[in-house]
């Protein structure tokens, strides 16, 4: 997946110390080349590549890297309210996947001051979100390397290219979080920050007593001193770098029972009320019957971490603890069963391409409907599809003056089908509902037991690993043991829905 490939030469058997470039504020000047000391004496060359600044993704280029495979990044952090608030060093332990003379890894808002590659200092730059390193010497293809980022400053968050809506790093009431769908991570740690290359974690976060920190995993432990205490953070299945949890604030751990050897602890704001920590007592059942749906759940411990903040009207399937802002727990059940089922589709099996994002989304929004059906009965559950059918079509915004034409005007014109959505607007309101639509659909067009079987084989064989919509459809077509091309265009491509008749459901015109 890399783009272009100047050959670069780089030249082993360098004895001197390689000096760095400072941390940037801004832009640096100069091409990295020019960098390059002339100190360099060779012997023996390899060549290797300048790898690519982008992963390959074709929304959004620049996001991830090529030229290496992140296996396990170690977070060490530190959080003073007072100076800088964030300092540490990222550590990733990667594999070259092609000759390596430099890379990129995505880095905005914070600073790097140091970069050690396999423990020497190598050359860097940082600009628009890109931290380019050189290498001493090429890294060889298939060679593990450890490349230790010293960064710090005050992130920010940052804005989505994805979205009308700031991602990543963000203050709260009383400490920090992250939430960085699609691309924000960057703005709190050096990453790949794309969803093709998860890595397992260890997050160990210090702060000033009381505030606590919570990430993703299992805490490891805590130790405390009179001002700080460091808690350890240790996440045992890949993550994308999006999903990974991130809180420092004023919170209080709840843990429920555990269920089918699921530990369930959530980390509630110390201000959320015994009303509001009630809504979440559903996550076990919910656990207990989406395993006998979807296979059982991918990692071993779930909950949620809530805040208090007024930036969050929304939530987000941080693996293993999703994350939910306060003001949106009035939904209830809802949107406690949908950011449950993305740990099975979004986190576990993740996406390839975000174009591919109705994946994520229409499960997430069927899983909803599928507990009220468990929950309260499939009366219940065809009420909500109807609506979802209304929202899509237009029928809803049929009115005295809006006549069905028009209404479907207007809906063609705010949902694209799921599978055309636009890089800009990638969380549309159709890769929800329409999404949602296409998964009943099918259910309806396979019959529950080979939709079951499908959603079983599908989660289990792709298991912390990744999908797309053809990998999704070639299964959906072996359980259906015929084609669906057809089904497929029309629920994800087509401009005009198709019906469902078994629900009295057709578009307006
Ligand atoms: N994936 C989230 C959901 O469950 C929506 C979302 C996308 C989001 N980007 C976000 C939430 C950033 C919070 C912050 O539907
Ligand atoms: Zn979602």
């Amino acid at each position: 997946m890399r783009r272009f490939l100047v050959v670069f030469l780089v030249l082993t058997a360098c004895t001197s110390t390689v000096s760095t470039t400072t941390a940037p504020e801004q832009t640096t000047s100069g091409s990295i080349a020019d960098s390059v000391p002339e100190q360099l004496t060779t012997t023996t060359a390899l060549i290797g590549i300048e790898a690519s600044n982008g992963i390959g993704d074709d929304f959004y280029p620049g996001l991830g890297n090529s030229g290496y495979d992140v296996e396990h990044v170690t977070l060490d952090l530190a959080f003073d309210p007072l100076g800088p608030r964030i300092s540490g060093v990222a550590t990733f332990e990667a594999v070259a996947t092609d000759d390596l003379a430099s890379w990129s890894v995505d880095l905005s808002t914070v600073f790097a001051s140091e970069v050690l590659v396999d423990g020497e200092p190598a050359l860097f730059e940082q600009t628009s979100g890109e931290l380019r390193v050189i290498a001493n010497q090429p890294i060889p293809e298939g060679a593990d390397f450890r490349m230790a980022v010293t960064y710090g400053g005050q992130p920010i968050p940052f804005t989505s290219a994805g979205a009308p809506f700031a991602t990543g790093f963000h203050e709260s009431e009383d400490g920090w979080y992250a939430l960085s769908e699609p691309d924000g991570a960057s703005s709190w740690f050096p990453s790949n920050d794309h969803p093709l290359d998860k890595s397992t974690y260890t997050v160990s976060v210090t702060v000033p007593n009381p505030l606590v920190a919570v990430s993703s995993g299992r805490l490891e432990g805590v130790e405390s001193d009179r001002d700080f205490s460091t808690f350890v953070w240790e996440v045992e299945q890949p993550v994308a770098s999006y999903l990974l949890a991130f809180a420092v604030g004023d919170f209080e751990r709840e843990d429920s029972d555990v269920v089918d050897g699921i530990t369930i602890r959530n980390y509630f704001d110390s201000d959320l009320t015994a009303r509001e920590r009630q809504i979440f007592a559903s996550q076990g059942a919910m656990i207990q019957y989406f395993s006998t749906v979807f296979g059982d759940y991918p990692f071993d411990v779930y909950g949620a971490l809530v805040l208090e903040t007024s930036d969050v009207g929304t939530a987000l399937e941080t693996q293993t603890i999703s994350t939910f802002g306060r003001q949106v727990l009035f939904l209830g059940d809802s949107v406690v069963a949908h950011e449950l089922a993305h740990q099975w589709f979004g986190d576990s099996v993740s996406i390839t391409q975000w174009r591919d994002i109705w994946i994520n989304e229409g499960f997430a929004t069927y899983a909803q409907w599928l507990w009220s059906e468990h929950d309260s009965g499939i009366t219940n559950r065809d009420l909500e599809i109807v609506q979802a059918y209304e929202v899509m079509s237009g029928a809803i915004f049929v009115r005295n003056d809006t006549n069905a034409n028009a209404a479907a005007t207007i809906a063609a014109e705010q949902f694209p089908p799921p599978g055309l959505v636009n890089s800009d607007d990638l969380f549309n309101t159709s890769v929800y509902l329409r999404g949602g639509l296409t998964l009943h659909a099918l259910r309806l067009e396979l019959g529950d037991e080979a939709f079951f079987e499908l959603l079983r084989t599908y989660a289990g064989e792709l298991a912390y690993g990744n999908s797309s919509t053809e990998i999704f459809v070639a299964y959906a077509e072996e359980a259906a043991g015929r084609d669906l091309t057809d089904f497929f265009q029309g629920w994800l491509y087509d401009e005009q829905m198709p019906p469902i008749p078994e629900l009295g459901l057709e578009p307006l015109r």
